[in-house]
C-alpha cells in the first residue's frame, strides 16, 4: 500500500530521498509519524531511520535545506535531529537491538530495516514508508500494523514478553496508547502486562510520569486508569491511588467506592479543563480518604480531615513522582485542601465573612475550585445532582456579590508588616505576625472596614492590648 504523501511533506521527502541516494543509504519514515497521519492524528515529530549512519544523513541533509538548520547530534547513541520549519526530523541507523528513543546505553549495532522494525513496540509503530526510489512511498508492514489501524488494536510485534523485556516502559505505552487512540489490547499482549508488571520497577520515575501525564491528558483518563488498575500496574506505580479501591460494609452500612468515585470526578472535570494540574487536582482530592476513614455508630462512615490530610500528601506524592514541586504543586494542594470549602457554604444563612475567607483563601483559583467542586458531584440521584449544582450556583453568586463590595481576592491587608516594625519599634518576630494576622481576621470578619484608617486604629487598639506603644 501507499503513503498519501501529502503537499507540505514532498519537498523535504524529496530532499531526504536525495540525501539518502547520494550517500547510497536506503532511507524510511518510521514510528508515531507513519502512525498518524495514517488515522489523522496531528503528527509532529518525524523519525528518520537509514541503512547508514543516521548523523551523516542528517549532516548531508542540512547543506540541502534553506536556512542551513542546527544539527543535534548525539554521537554516543549515533543519532542526530535537526528543526525544519516547525518539526524536529530525527535521524539513525537501523538497529538490530532494541529502539530506545531516550534510553541512556548507547545501542550502535547496525542492522536490516526488518531488524529495526523488529524491535519496536506494536506493529502500529512498526510501519515504515520508503523514500526510495525503488519503492517510494511503499509503507513497509512486517506485523500487520496497518490492519491493527484499523481494527484499533495494540499487538507487539514480536512475543510481548520478549518486546516488554526491552524496555518495560512500553506496558505503560500500551496502556496509554489504548487511551489515547480508544483502541483495545490484544490478549496475549494484554496477559504479559499482568505477568511483567514487576518489571516497571527498574524504570525511572520521570518516565512513567511522563505517560501518566499523557493519559492524565486524555478526553477520558478513567480509561488508561482502569487498565493501569486492573493489570495490577497501577499498585506498583501510584499505590496512594489504588488503596482508594474497595467498599466496606459494616451494620450494613457500606461506603462508597473512592476509586471510582475519583476516576468519575476525573472523567467530568476534563470537558471542562485542559488544565492538567486542575485534573490532578480532580485525581488527588480524595486521596487521603483511606487513611482517614472511621466507623461511628451513629453516622456511619467518616473521612474528616481527609482535605486536610491530603493536601499534605500531595508534595509528598508530588516528590515520589517527580513531579514539579513549584507553584504548580502547590496549586493542586491547595485544592485538595480547599475541595470541601464551597459545600459549606450551601447552606442558607451563610455570612460574608465565610465567603470572604474563601475568596482569601481560594485567591485567583477560586474558579477552579468551583470547577472541581462541581466535577465532585457523582450521585446518581438526578434530583440531587440538580439541587447541588443549584446551591452552587447561589454560593457562585455570593462570591461575585462579595468580590465586587470587598475585593479579597488577591488582596493584601492594608497594613504591612514592616509599618507595624516602624510604628512600634519593633524587630522581625512573633509580635509583628499576632497583630497582622489580628487585622486580616477582623476585617475578614467584617469587624472593620478594609481600609487603612480604620486597620491603623485597630492596629493601635491591639498593640495596646499586649503592652506596646508606638514609638513617637
Ligand atoms: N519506541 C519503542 N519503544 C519505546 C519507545 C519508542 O519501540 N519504549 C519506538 C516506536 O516505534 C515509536 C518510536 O520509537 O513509534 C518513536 O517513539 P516516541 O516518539 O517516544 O513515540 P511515538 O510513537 O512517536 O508517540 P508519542 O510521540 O505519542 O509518544
Amino acid at each position: 500500500m501507499l503513503f498519501s504523501i501529502r503537499p507540505y511533506e514532498r519537498k523535504i521527502f524529496e530532499l531526504i530521498r536525495e540525501a539518502g541516494k547520494e550517500l547510497n543509504y536506503p532511507v524510511y519514515v518510521v514510528g508515531g509519524y507513519v502512525r498518524d497521519r495514517i488515522i489523522g492524528r496531528d503528527s509532529k515529530d518525524l523519525d528518520i531511520v537509514c541503512l547508514g549512519n543516521g548523523i551523516e544523513l542528517a549532516k548531508h541533509l542540512a547543506t540541502k535545506l534553506r536556512p542551513i538548520p542546527r544539527i543535534a547530534v548525539y554521537s554516543r547513541f549515533g543519532t542526530a535531529m535537526i528543526k525544519h520549519q516547525s518539526i524536529e526530523i530525527e535521524f539513525v541507523g537501523a538497529r538490530k537491538e532494541s529502539y530506545r528513543h531516550d534510553s541512556r546505553k548507547p545501542i550502535v549495532e547496525e542492522g536490516s530495516l526488518e531488524d529495526d522494525q523488529n524491535r519496536r513496540d506494536f506493529t502500529i509503530n512498526a510501519l515504515a514508508v520508503s523514500l526510495n526510489d525503488e519503492n517510494y512511498g511503499e509503507i513497509i508492514d512486517p506485523f500487520g500494523g496497518l490492519f491493527h489501524l484499523e481494527d484499533k488494536t495494540i499487538k507487539t510485534p514480536l512475543d510481548p514478553g520478549a518486546t516488554f523485556s526491552d524496555d518495560p516502559l512500553r506496558m505503560l505505552r500500551a496502556i496509554r496508547f489504548a487511551a489515547q487512540l480508544d483502541f483495545e489490547i490484544e490478549a496475549d499482549t494484554y496477559l504479559a502486562l499482568s505477568k511483567f508488571k514487576n518489571r516497571l520497577g527498574i524504570i525511572s520515575k520521570e518516565r512513567i510520569t511522563g505517560e501518566l501525564m499523557k493519559i492524565m491528558a486524555t478526553p477520558k483518563p478513567s480509561v488508561g486508569f482502569k487498565l493501569l488498575f486492573d493489570t495490577g500496574i497501577l499498585e506498583i506505580i501510584f499505590p496512594e491511588l489504588h488503596r482508594l479501591y474497595g467498599v466496606e460494609l459494616r451494620n450494613g452500612i457500606a461506603h462508597k467506592d473512592n476509586f471510582y468515585h475519583t476516576l468519575q470526578v476525573l472523567d467530568n472535570i476534563c470537558p471542562h479543563t485542559e488544565n492538567i494540574w486542575l485534573r490532578w487536582a480532580a485525581l488527588l482530592h480524595d486521596i487521603a480518604k483511606p487513611p482517614t476513614k472511621r466507623f461511628n455508630d451513629k453516622v456511619g462512615w467518616t473521612f474528616h480531615g481527609h482535605e486536610a490530610l491530603g493536601g499534605i500528601m500531595v508534595p509528598k506524592i508530588f516528590k515520589k513522582m517527580k513531579l514539579p514541586l513549584d507553584h504548580k504543586m502547590k496549586y493542586v494542594q491547595k485544592l485538595v485542601r480547599l475541595h470541601l470549602r464551597p459545600i459549606s457554604l450551601t447552606n442558607e444563612n451563610i455570612t460574608d465573612s465565610a465567603i470572604r475567607r474563601l475568596l482569601f483563601d481560594a485567591g485567583d483559583d477560586i474558579e477552579d475550585l468551583m470547577t472541581l467542586c462541581r466535577a465532585d458531584i457523582t450521585s446518581k440521584n438526578d434530583a440531587k445532582v440538580k439541587r447541588y449544582l443549584k446551591n452552587y450556583e447561589i454560593v457562585q453568586q455570593k462570591l461575585k456579590e462579595v468580590e465586587e463590595k470587598d475585593h479579597i481576592r488577591n488582596w493584601q491587608p492594608p497594613i504591612t508588616g514592616d509599618l507595624i516594625m516602624e510604628t512600634f519599634g519593633l524587630k522581625p518576630g512573633r509580635e509583628v505576625g499576632v497583630l497582622k494576622t489580628a487585622i486580616r481576621e477582623a476585617i475578614l470578619d467584617g469587624d472593620i472596614n478594609n481600609e487603612y484608617s480604620a486597620a491603623f486604629d485597630f492596629l493601635l487598639e491591639k498593640a495596646k492590648e499586649i503592652g506596646l506603644q508606638p514609638v513617637n
